[in-house]
């Protein structure tokens, strides 16, 4: 049965599934601690016993497990069987990749079929995989951020729910665009959360439509007038 809080209200049950530092877990944790909060996480699942993610889940409290691919040798299948068993064992609503380094089969994509959302750090499509931030400044763009999606077989594709964009400045390394960027991702993966436990994103072919007021923005430029 899903969890209710003190308000009565359910809560969706998230899996985050992590493999390192795990800071947009605890973005999560964070978020979850509030009972207003329409979502919980109700297990942490790694790839590595190391990852610090897992040191976050267990003082929060938050049941973790491993499921190391390396016990499964020449064995995806194997080693996602038993991903998705711990999940539905758990009773896991909502599947969040939060730095999870394995890419995933088509046939785990499509058990969580507009079930599980990624965090990536560039404003998808562009800069799909790894060293977002050094090829954004190489490519000189003006504007770079992250992205939430629902998750698709292709690697860092899939339909957006939220994005935030973060101005490059001048001087710029890496380290410090990363920082810039990190600080947004801890603020739209809750705010994705959010809008999928309420059930006001409906996925409509390649986008998401948000139900409900969304208020206007203004633009954006850089460099300023
Ligand atoms: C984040 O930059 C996220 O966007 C990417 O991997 C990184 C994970 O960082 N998918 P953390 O483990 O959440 O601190």
């Amino acid at each position: 049965m899903a969890p209710v809080n003190d308000k009565g209200l359910t809560r969706l049950k998230l899996g985050v599934l992590i493999s390192g530092r795990g800071s947009n877990l605890q973005a999560l944790i964070d978020a979850a601690a509030d009972p207003s909060f329409p979502a919980e996480i109700a297990l942490v699942l790694s790839n590595k016993a190391d990852a610090y993610g897992l040191e976050r889940a267990a003082k929060a409290g938050i049941a973790t497990t491993v499921v190391s691919h390396r016990d499964y040798p020449g064995d995806k299948p194997g080693f996602e069987a038993a991903m998705d068993a711990r999940l539905r064992d758990a009773g896991v609503e909502l599947v969040c990749l939060a730095g999870f380094m394995r890419l995933l089969s088509p046939w785990f994509v499509n058990q969580w079929h507009d079930r599980m959302i990624n965090i990536h750090p560039s404003l998808l499509p562009s800069f799909k995989g790894l060293d977002t931030h050094q090829r954004a400044l190489d490519a000189g763009v003006r504007f770079h951020g992250c992205t939430v999606h629902y998750v698709r077989a292709e690697m860092d594709a899939g339909p957006i729910i939220v994005q935030a964009a973060v101005p490059v400045l001048p001087g710029d390394d890496d380290h410090a665009l990363a920082g810039r960027v990190l600080e947004q991702e801890h603020r739209i993966y809750p705010l994705a959360v959010r809008l999928v436990a309420e059930g006001r994103t409906r996925v409509d072919g390649d986008r998401v439509v948000i139900d409900g007021p969304v208020p206007a923005l203004p633009a954006l430029v850089n460099p300023p007038a």
